[in-house]
């Protein structure tokens, strides 16, 4: 069954975050010193996942996304794949992780049944790695990486968050790795969600500014017509190598936005900029039939009206989406919370 929103948009593609922690602290992310982390008892267990998934599915989903946090954190997630892999409705089951615990995980992901993976990597050099997630794992990404492609997974992709004065620098020796991983490198613009606390304007750079850093390097960049709800814009260089950039920040893809998140604890948002989520935990838990579960689902997308990219565009003055306090109070306001 098809459902569409109040812009008839349909719900087909949804991201299920397996754990708030996570083992970096991205600047972009993570960056302050203390988090409020989901009350243990709350987490759903992969049982619980899996059934939430079904009713999903009955609603339309056909791809899911697991995330965080870092997704690896969460003990035994080769069996939690290993349960929706195996139901027949999934077109599309992937993973976006930062790396850090891929090289031990990815054969037993790959032999669970999982179809592909994105790394997030957004600096080759160690020393940039350690500063910007004050964390010193960047040999393991890059061992991460490598053993993706050993273990037999295609279509692999490169997340790479542009920072102005951070790894700007970095957009072809990223895009020139990429071809030896072999990966689709896709360069995010910075964004103002929540849990970017230390966001603004000026370390934004834009697709315009990327598209002409990459130009002066590689010559014309073809710009590949295609209409899809994923988020990447998709080029092509001379030499045939396609990259993607998702600008969400200069110019975001709402009008074709299919995707809502299931956090940790079993509530759903409908957009990343959302204030307020659906608490699914909460009736499943008090033994909601899936036909329930499904109205409430359905009633909550066909009200959809999110557009918080969008939205975000028209603020004069743009500043961080949450102040810092309101992430304290509810930890679901965070983008690592909420899984991207
Ligand atoms: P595929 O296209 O299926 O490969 O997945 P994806 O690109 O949706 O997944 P990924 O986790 O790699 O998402 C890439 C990045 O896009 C995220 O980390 C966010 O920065 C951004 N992003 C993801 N979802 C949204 C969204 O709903 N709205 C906006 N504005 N940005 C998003
Ligand atoms: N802007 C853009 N992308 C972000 N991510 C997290 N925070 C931000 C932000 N402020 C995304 C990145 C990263 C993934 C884990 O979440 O894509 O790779
Ligand atoms: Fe979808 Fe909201 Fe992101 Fe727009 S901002 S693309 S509506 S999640």
């Amino acid at each position: 069954m098809a459902l569409g929103d109040t812009y008839g948009r349909q719900l087909r593609n949804l991201r299920i975050s397996v754990t708030d922690r996570c083992n970096l602290r991205c600047a972009y992310c993570m960056p302050e010193e203390d988090y409020v982390w989901l009350p243990r008892a709350e987490i759903l267990h992969f049982g619980e996942i899996a059934a939430l998934a079904d009713v999903f599915m009955d609603l339309g989903v056909d791809k899911i996304r697991l995330t965080g946090g870092e997704p690896l954190l969460r003990r035994e997630l080769p069996r939690l794949v290993r349960m929706l892999a195996a139901k027949p409705r999934l077109r599309d089951l992937a993973m976006t992780t930062n790396g850090v615990l891929l090289a031990e995980h990815a054969g037993a992901l790959k032999e669970a049944g999982l179809h592909r993976v994105t790394v997030s990597l957004d600096t080759l050099r160690p020393e940039r790695f350690a500063a910007l997630t004050r964390r010193q794992s960047h040999a393991q990404v890059l061992a991460g990486i490598e053993a993706v492609t050993r273990a037999g997974f295609s279509e692999t992709k490169l997340d790479t968050v542009v920072m102005r004065g951070v790894n700007d620098d970095e957009l072809a020796e990223l895009i020139e790795f990429g071809k030896r991983a072999p990966a689709e490198v896709r360069f995010i613009e910075y964004m103002d969600v929540g849990g970017a606390t230390r966001w603004s304007m000026d370390q934004v750079v834009s697709r315009r500014e990327m598209l002409a850093m990459l130009e002066g390097r590689y010559g014309r960049i073809e710009p590949l017509a295609e209409t899809s709800s994923a988020p990447a814009d998709r080029y092509r260089l001379p030499d045939g190598t396609v990259f993607g950039i998702i600008s969400s920040t200069t110019a975001p893809f709402c009008s074709s936005c299919d995707r809502s998140r299931l956090t940790a604890d079993g509530v759903w948002y409908l957009c990343l900029y959302a204030q307020r989520g659906v608490d699914l935990r909460g009736p499943f838990r008090r033994g909601a039939r899936p036909e329930e579960l499904a109205a409430l689902i359905a009633d909550g997308w066909g009200r959809r009206t999110d557009r918080g990219a969008e939205q975000r565009l028209a603020v004069r003055e743009r500043s961080p989406l949450v102040q810092l306090a309101h992430l304290k109070a509810d930890p679901h306001l965070e983008m690592h919370t909420r899984g991207g």
